[in-house]
């Protein structure tokens, strides 16, 4: 369907170039909340551990649109919009709760169960027998919108579109095995959080979370301390659909490494008194040291080191994105693999060793464009497709994720 607020430029060269306006058109975002967030895709909604008794609740956007994640009284999940159906106020004001038997919206005290019907309205019959509604009204056709709900290794995930197939077929048949390796089998228990606000289009995240590219030139301590390079075994899975992706380093074994002679990211005469951050246990015999799943459109599932995390980034106007970093263990860990966890997990968020660039490299693109709407960046590492590749010298996955945006948005 073509959209008329779309107007600035067409879009050059397939998936190996993207113009800069589709980060700064505003009207944009509004077509990305319907056909994107709103369209066919699981979005991120919570952790199942988050809600585990009926009446525990969580609040999330999906998208801009604020969501309610509930559990209702026989234990299943529902997810509804956060807005009242009589005049639009927020339903749930907090960020999350626990043991609810409905919600109230403050405002004139309509009130919801926890799958988001409309139960009662105060008044609804007037006072001293005036006023009140009219006897037509239906409470049942008037509610917030809901999301159909799934769940995948403890993730839940909502979606508003029929048309949306399982989870398991929209992420691909080769992405669950490597979340599962991340997160799935054991139980997990969260040991941090952080936020942190993007001074960019969400969209730059989306590219940044599946650029195997940058990792270990933009990060100086991945390469410098050898966490992650690119000469290190590894390589990058891209969905069917294109829009999602696995990238995988494996440990190091190369002796002598010539792959980053003259580039600036490797000092090999840095070391650290303190190599604690570098002491890493292997959890798994095929010795990857890092895994980063994403999830079109804003998830990310992720280990580095012996640090498991989610991140999750929504938009915030066109400029701005908040990001969600949740860090896990497992509730069996032993103290002293729970205590190199929380070290490694120095390594992510907002000051993160191998993250706070991330923060803000995009700020750094937002004013290299700004003038520059018409203009377009070049994606042509790794060739012009969206296959898996066997190396993660590639922008395949950052392609991928361009294809299905375009198929969804409609340009
Ligand atoms: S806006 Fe919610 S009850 Fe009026
Ligand atoms: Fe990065």
């Amino acid at each position: 369907m073509p959209n008329d607020t779309i107007s600035v430029t067409a879009w050059p060269h397939g998936l190996t170039r993207v113009p800069f306006w589709v980060y700064q058109d505003k009207d944009l975002l509004q077509t990305e909340q319907q056909r994107v967030f709103e369209g066919a895709v699981w979005n991120y909604l919570c952790l199942e551990s988050e809600i585990p008794n009926p009446g525990d609740w969580r609040a999330t956007v999906v998208g801009y649109m604020p969501v309610v994640v509930a559990r209702d009284t026989d234990g299943t999940i529902a997810a509804f919009e956060n807005r009242c159906a009589h005049r639009g106020a927020l339903i749930c004001l907090d960020d999350a709760g626990r043991g609810a038997k409905d919600f109230h919206c403050v405002y004139h005290a309509w009130r919801y169960d926890l799958r988001g019907n409309l139960a009662s309205i105060a008044f609804r019959h007037g006072v001293n027998g005036k006023g009140g509604m009219d006897a037509s009204f239906r409470m049942e056709d008037h509610g917030p919108r809901k999301l159909r709900v799934t769940t995948l290794f403890g993730l839940v995930f909502g979606t508003f579109s029929a048309d949306t197939p399982d989870i398991e077929t929209y992420i691909g048949a080769e992405v669950p095995p490597r979340m599962e390796r991340v997160i799935g089998g054991r139980q997990l228990e969260i040991i941090g959080r952080f936020t942190q606000v993007l001074p960019n289009n969400w969209k730059m995240y989306a590219e940044n979370v599946r650029d195997s590219y940058h990792a270990s030139l933009l990060h100086l301590f991945f390469a410098t301390f050898k966490i992650n390079r690119l000469s290190q075994g590894g390589g990058l899975i891209v969905s069917p659909n294109g829009g999602n992706s696995v990238s995988s380093t494996i440990a190091p074994t190369e002796t002598t490494d010539q792959a980053y002679a003259g580039i600036r990211s490797v000092d090999d005469g840095f070391h650290l008194e303190d190599e604690c951050m570098l002491d890493v246990v292997d959890e798994h015999p095929d010795r990857i040291r890092q895994h980063i799943v994403t999830v079109f459109p804003n998830f990310v599932v992720q280990k580095t080191q012996n640090a498991m995390a989610l991140r999750f980034f929504t938009p915030d106007g066109v400029d701005r994105t908040n990001l969600e970093w949740i860090y896990f263990g497992y509730t069996d860990d032993t103290p002293e693999m729970r205590a190199r966890r929380l070290r490694h997990l120095n390594l992510g968020g907002p000051a993160g060793y191998v993250s706070m660039e991330d923060g803000c490299v995009g700020g750094f693109v937002e004013r290299g464009i700004a003038s520059t709407p018409d203009r377009e960046s070049i994606l042509e590492m790794g060739g012009s497709g969206t296959a898996s590749q066997e190396t993660r010298a590639t922008e395949s996955a950052v392609r991928g994720f361009w294809g299905l945006w375009r198929q969804m948005v409609g340009v």
